[in-house]
Parts: structure tokens; sequence; C-alpha cells
């Protein structure tokens, strides 16, 4: 049973971010730059959260005109994060019709639209690769997905673009002297998994994008201040949740403050300056 302590939680965890991944507002504009949206460039974003990117994008290309066919949409799996998103859109008057959120899993979602709009060439997939399994099948699923977008004269060539999000190791992480590598690692790796499973190197995720077909048209990463800014943020909602409702929830509060600090003590302790998170802009 869900109690209003659990809504008001669900609704707090995410409160204070703006992305759910390390990344600054003109870090974002940058990625979309690369994108190279067009009026006639859908673009679909595969676990979405809610959709701030997305919606960024969709307010970058003018939506007046009678040639515009791009849509945008959104999938995701978590219901709390698509009704945010879908209040976002109601609240910036975006039509309906142009940005739409789904709630399914990424792996199974496919173009159904009609005839007036695109289907996507542009893809984003931040963070979200396991919705696929791991990278290299997500890699190659957008390459199954994405159309090339349509020629303008006819003849001109053209460029699909994806763009995604991905951890990988800095190599201190695999350093034997820094004592804090042992512990990132296991964090976030099972130790067992298959090569593929692992979280990569920089070199190694660029390789399996070109394994892929992709070729890098840039390439970008985290820097601490956005890591710093993210850990933050992701602990920010719940603890303002915690220090407002100590007096009337003391337990719950006092476990919600012991999480969090569990988790702060999980980055400083363990993978902060040790995992990366990089941006690559993917061209085909
Ligand atoms: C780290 S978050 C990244 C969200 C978003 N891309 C961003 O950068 O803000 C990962 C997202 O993947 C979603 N997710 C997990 N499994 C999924 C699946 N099978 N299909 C679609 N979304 C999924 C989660 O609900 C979550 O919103």
């Amino acid at each position: 049973m869900v109690n209003n302590d659990d809504e008001a939680i669900a609704e707090a965890r995410y409160a204070r971010l703006t992305f759910n991944a390390p990344l600054s507002l003109s870090h974002a504009d940058t990625l979309l730059t690369h994108l190279d949206l067009t009026p006639a460039t859908s673009v679909v974003d595969l676990g979405c959260g809610w959709g701030e990117l997305l919606l960024r994008a969709a307010a970058s290309v003018p939506s007046d005109s009678a040639e515009v066919t791009a849509t945008f949409t959104g999938v995701d799996t978590d219901v709390t994060v698509l009704a945010r998103a879908r209040r976002e859109v109601a609240s910036q008057g975006l039509s309906p019709g142009k940005v739409t959120f789904v709630e399914q899993p990424a792996a199974a979602w496919t173009w159904t639209g009609t005839g007036t709009t695109t289907q996507p060439s542009r893809a984003i997939c931040i963070g979200s690769s396991h919705a696929f399994g791991n990278t290299s099948s997500m890699l190659t699923h957008l390459t199954n997905l994405l159309s090339h977008p349509p020629e303008e004269d006819g003849h001109s060539p053209t460029i699909t673009r994806a763009l995604i999000g991905e951890m990988f190791w800095e190599e201190a992480a695999h350093h034997p002297n820094n004592p804090r590598a042992k512990t990132a690692r296991a964090q976030f790796e099972d130790p067992d998994s298959n090569e593929e499973n692992q979280i990569p190197s920089l070199a190694g995720l660029v390789e399996m994008c070109r394994a892929a077909g992709w070729t890098v048209l840039h390439l970008s990463v985290a820097d601490q201040r956005e890591w710093d800014e993210f850990e933050s943020a992701h602990r920010a909602g719940l603890r303002e949740w915690a220090l407002l409702n100590g007096g009337r929830s003391p337990t719950r509060a006092e476990e919600v403050r012991r999480e969090q600090d569990e988790r702060e003590r999980g980055y400083l302790e363990g993978y902060r300056g040790l995992l990366g998170f990089a941006y690559l802009v993917l061209g085909r």
C-alpha cells in the first residue's frame, strides 16, 4: 500500500535535479547544437526520465511553420518521471502533438507516426543503455531505429545522429596504488559479468561506437563540477524532505537521512573522480 510519505518521497527524490545525469545547462546546449536539429528532424529520447533535454530540443526548433514535421518523443518506464515530463509539456504550452511522452520499455518502442510527421533521424540515450542490456546492444538498436532525414533537394546526402551518455572508468580507477579504485569498481561492476557488460575506458567506449558502425562527431565528458552538482542535487530533494518532515514523521525522516548520508559516503570514499561520464554525438 502506498502512503502519503511514499508519494512525497517519490516526488522529492529528483526534485532538485535538472537532468538525471552530470550535465550543466551550457553543456546540454552544446550537445544539442551538435545534434543539428531542423524543423524536419524528429527526435526520440530512450530512457528520457522527465525529458528535460528533449524539451529543450523541442524548444530549439520553431513550431509555428507549416514546414515543421519534427516530433519529439520521450520513452521511459517510470510513471513518476513521466508525470513530471507531461506537466512540463502543459506548463510550457507545447503542443502534445509535437512532444509526446510514452510509458514503455525503450527497446520495444517503434515509430507509429503519420504522414505529416517525419520518422526520427535523431536519438538520445543518456544513462539508459541498461534498457537494452548493455552499451553495444543500445548502439546497434539505435542504428536499426533511425532513418535518414528527408533530403531537401532529393539528392543531398544526409546524416542520422545519436547522442549517447555513458559511464567510463578514468585511468586512475585501475591504478593498483589508488586506495579508492577497488571500492569504486565494486560499487558499479559485478567482477563475474562478461566484458561487454563491464564499464569501459573512454577509449574503449569510442571503439564500441566505431564497432557498431557509428562515427564520433563530438566527444565531451562531465567535469568535476558537473559531477558534484549532480551528486548534491541527487540528495538535496530527499534531504530537504527529511528536514521538513522530521517532526511529523521522525522514523521515516531518519531513514531517508541515513540513506542519503550513506550514498554520499559511497561517492566521496568511492567513485568521485574515478567514474567518468562521456557524451558522444554519433553520426552515420
Ligand atoms: C539515469 S536515468 C537518465 C534519464 C535521462 N536520460 C536523463 O539524462 O535525465 C535512466 C532512466 O532510464 C529509465 N529506464 C530504466 N529502464 C528502462 C527501460 N527498460 N525502458 C525505458 N526506460 C528505462 C529510468 O526510469 C530512468 O528514467
